[in-house]
């Protein structure tokens, strides 16, 4: 039997671990906080404690027999906990810190980009204090930037024009609050058209793409309030999206394989793992929003459950440089609704208790995923991020929200999720919304 370890602690994780599980792995688990999925699927198997001490999680992996470590989330990437594990011997998915700057600083990824000449670019300047800043937004016009800090922000920390902010002064105080925390800064063209994502497996030269998803960022219904994690995503049964055509994901791949042999040749470090893309289709072609160096959450719930192939085996085929081109998810579609405590992301109200009809959930067919929520005496409760990940999964993205939406409903607690994510009605918007840009 294989012993895989998982790190991590959300719904990305639970959804990585029941995706390993289901393909034979024996599970342990190292995560910061205690994830009820987690703790069930890895029959008790795990530990509890901080993502980025490396030397507790070698020393548990050594002590486990560990045959290679599934790092879920960002934060342990971007800070080389690839490359600590594999020093000491415990191999792992996922990629090693220079590679996984793609997502750590946003600087290097818009300059690797610039360099090597990747089509999807944007154009962008960095800033870490406001000398030339007037200059450069009098020059590309404020209606048509983006301000985004360098590093890691969980989501949250992207401001656009139009959508956050709406004047000169709205840009300055938010470029002197980046300055005042010693951040740099990106100045970014505003790209106007529909996003998608795109996840793939990297083995450091083959880099094999998934079931497009699009995410929905904004937490309230018709893509109002403030950005979030992501509150919901969808995907179709052939894989694509009514909007994005099997050329658009063709060029979409294209630039992540130039991206991860740009890395190659940049850092001299192989991508090895999942590397997501964000893209947005816009009239000036398709257009990079941002790269991480993991799976999406909630996107790995779209994909992982479809997955016809053996999960354990192409983490072996990632770790070892073998990757097949043959990796098959089944067609259908998805619709995955995140619960978020009532006040996420402002004031979301922690502490209070969840209650899910298992039996039910199970005779409607919806799968759920513990996200930030914890178990205490059987019981589980909120935190202050979102809760939990319901997904539908059926022939027709229709019949596959019905499944989700129904799933929902089996869950009661103070908590709120978006209707919208996966209908028909805000789907034709979406396809509205692209027709009238690139026919505009
Ligand atoms: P990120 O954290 O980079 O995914 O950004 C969060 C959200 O901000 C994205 O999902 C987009 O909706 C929006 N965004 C980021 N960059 C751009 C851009 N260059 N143009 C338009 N919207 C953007
Ligand atoms: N769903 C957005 C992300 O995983 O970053």
């Amino acid at each position: 039997m294989v012993n895989v370890l998982i790190i991590g602690h959300g719904a990305r994780e639970h959804v990585i671990a029941e995706t390993l599980v289901k393909s034979g792995a024996n599970l342990w688990a190292f995560m910061s906080f205690k994830n009820a999925g987690l703790e069930d699927l890895s029959q008790g198997k795990l530990k509890v404690h901080s993502e980025t001490d490396f030397k507790e999680i070698i020393s548990y992996g050594k002590q486990h027999n560990i045959d290679f470590a599934v790092v879920g989330p960002e934060a342990p990437l971007v800070v080389g906990i690839v490359d600590a594990l594999e020093k000491s011997g415990i191999s792992c998915i996922g990629p090693k810190i220079e590679a996984a700057q793609i997502e750590g600083s946003k600087i290097f990824m818009r300059n690797l980009l610039e360099k090597y000449n990747i089509t999807s670019n944007v154009q962008s300047k960095r800033f870490n204090s406001l000398t030339g800043l007037e200059n450069y937004l009098d020059q590309v016009g404020d209606k048509n930037i983006v301000v985004k800090p360098d590093g890691l922000t969980g989501g949250k920390g992207v401001k656009v024009y139009g959508d956050h902010l709406f004047s000169r002064s709205d840009i300055l105080t938010y470029c002197r609050e980046l300055i005042a925390k010693n951040s740099y800064f990106l100045i970014e063209e505003k790209c106007i058209g529909e996003e998608f994502t795109l996840q793939t497996f990297c083995d450091g030269k083959n880099v094999i793409g998934s079931p497009l998803v699009q995410d929905h960022k904004r937490a309230y219904e018709d893509d109002e309030g403030p950005n979030t994690g992501g509150m919901g995503s969808y995907s179709m049964s052939d894989h694509l999206m009514p909007f994005i055509s099997k050329t658009d994901v063709e060029s979409a791949l294209n630039d992540m394989k130039h991206v991860v042999s740009a890395i190659k040749k940049e850092t001299g470090v192989e991508y090895k793992g999942f590397l997501y893309g964000q893209f947005m289709k816009t009239k000036k072609g398709i257009k990079l929003i941002e790269y991480n160096a993991r799976l999406g959450d909630p996107e790995a719930m779209n994909i992982l459950p479809l997955l016809k192939t053996n999960f354990v085996d192409i983490c072996y085929d990632i770790k070892d440089g073998n990757l097949k081109s043959n990796i098959e998810f089944m067609n259908h579609a998805t619709v995955c609704k995140y619960l978020a405590p009532e006040g996420y992301p402002v004031s979301p109200l922690k502490d209070q208790p969840i209650i899910i009809d298992k039996t039910k959930i199970r005779k409607i067919g919806a799968k759920y995923y513990y996200a930030s929520v914890y178990r205490e005496e059987g019981k589980i409760y909120t935190t202050t991020s979102r809760a939990m990940g319901v997904l539908g999964i059926a022939n027709s993205l229709e019949e596959a929200e019905q499944i989700a939406e129904k799933g929902v409903k089996c869950i009661s607690g103070k908590l709120f999720h978006r209707k919208d994510v996966g209908t028909k009605k805000l789907l034709q918007k979406r396809i509205d919304h692209m027709n009238s840009i690139l026919n505009g």
